[in-house]
């Protein structure tokens, strides 16, 4: 399986903030938005790597992330020339995926919960096995911000809608959808919706409508973010900082994942930590290169 991470986009629900960065290198907490999803990948045992960028960006995403040698990853970039939607992702990405199959992450999505990487396993192994789309769904109490998931009674899925005006649920549907190889195909027949996008979940859509999309709930036990307004991206960062203070983990910390996979050696973190020492950030890599930090 291979990843796919999306950092485009206009980021216009946080301007005036994002008129002259984008979004995605916005702190949550004391890290690059951007980390939180790569993070998840990283946690998957996922290498592969492709960033989706808008044409202004991709200077600055190759200084953040180079070409991923130094995490022991393999990070490739692709221009999104204008925000088309979230399905052209898809197809700009078809050279990438080759016949694999995906993981498709948004960069502004924060998750945190206990199994996470367990649940995300099974959806991997699923899709492997079976084919087919496998999304999560998660309670809000603004789902008409999202594409929302309607069930019946029995809990099978009805419908989806994006951002409708009277949303059949409270379940928004996540950015974290992993697809078999036949998402390029299905993207490419998407017309663009009222907003002009091709969306996501219209590509959602053709898989429920072949009975090949699988949707799990995101219960109680978890957060997640859609850090792309000002009062979500507040939140977020408050979490973090709240979880993070209290347990001394850091959450997204994408060298510690890198050194715990086995990707980069003791030598190698500590080299990355270098420039960072000055921040609590840099001091927890250099307490988890000497085996002090009390993460498992
Ligand atoms: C996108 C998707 C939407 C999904 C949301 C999750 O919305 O279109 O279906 O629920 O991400 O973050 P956007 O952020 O593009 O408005």
């Amino acid at each position: 399986m291979k990843a796919i991470i999306l950092a485009g986009g206009s980021g216009t629900r946080l301007y005036p903030v994002t008129i002259a960065t984008n979004k995605h290198f916005l702190p949550i907490y004391n890290k690059p938005m951007i980390y939180y999803p790569l993070s998840l990948v990283m946690l998957m045992g996922i290498k592969d790597i492709l960033f989706i960028v808008n044409p202004e960006d991709l200077k600055d995403f190759k200084k953040l992330f180079k070409d991923g040698s130094h995490l022991g990853m393999n990070i490739q970039y692709k221009i999104q020339e204008k925000p088309n939607g979230l399905a052209e992702g898809l197809i700009l990405a078809e050279d990438f995926i080759g016949n694999d199959n995906i993981l498709y992450m948004l960069g502004d999505n924060v998750f945190f919960g206990h199994d996470l990487i367990k649940i995300m396993q099974s959806a991997r192994e699923d899709i492997e096995k079976n084919g087919g789309a496998y999304v999560f769904g998660y309670s809000v109490k603004d789902p008409e911000r999202f594409g929302v998931v309607e069930f019946d009674e029995n809990g099978n899925v009805v419908s989806l809608e994006e951002k409708p005006e009277k949303p059949k649920s409270n379940y928004a549907v996540v950015g974290m959808y992993f697809y078999d190889n036949e998402a390029v195909r299905i993207a490419k027949n998407v017309k663009p919706s009222d907003r002009g996008e091709l969306e996501i979940t219209s590509v959602n859509e053709e898989y429920l409508r072949k009975g090949k999309l699988k949707v799990k709930l995101l219960g109680r036990g978890f957060a997640w973010f859609d850090a792309g307004t000002h009062d979500s991206f507040l939140e977020a960062g408050e979490f973090v900082a709240t979880i993070e203070n209290k347990t001394g983990l850091m959450i997204g910390c994408i060298e510690e994942i890198a050194y715990k996979n086995g990707w980069i050696t003791k030598e190698q973190l500590l080299e990355l930590a270098k420039p960072l020492r000055k921040t609590e950030y840099g001091k927890y890599l250099i307490e988890v290169a000497k085996g002090e930090s009390n993460a498992i």
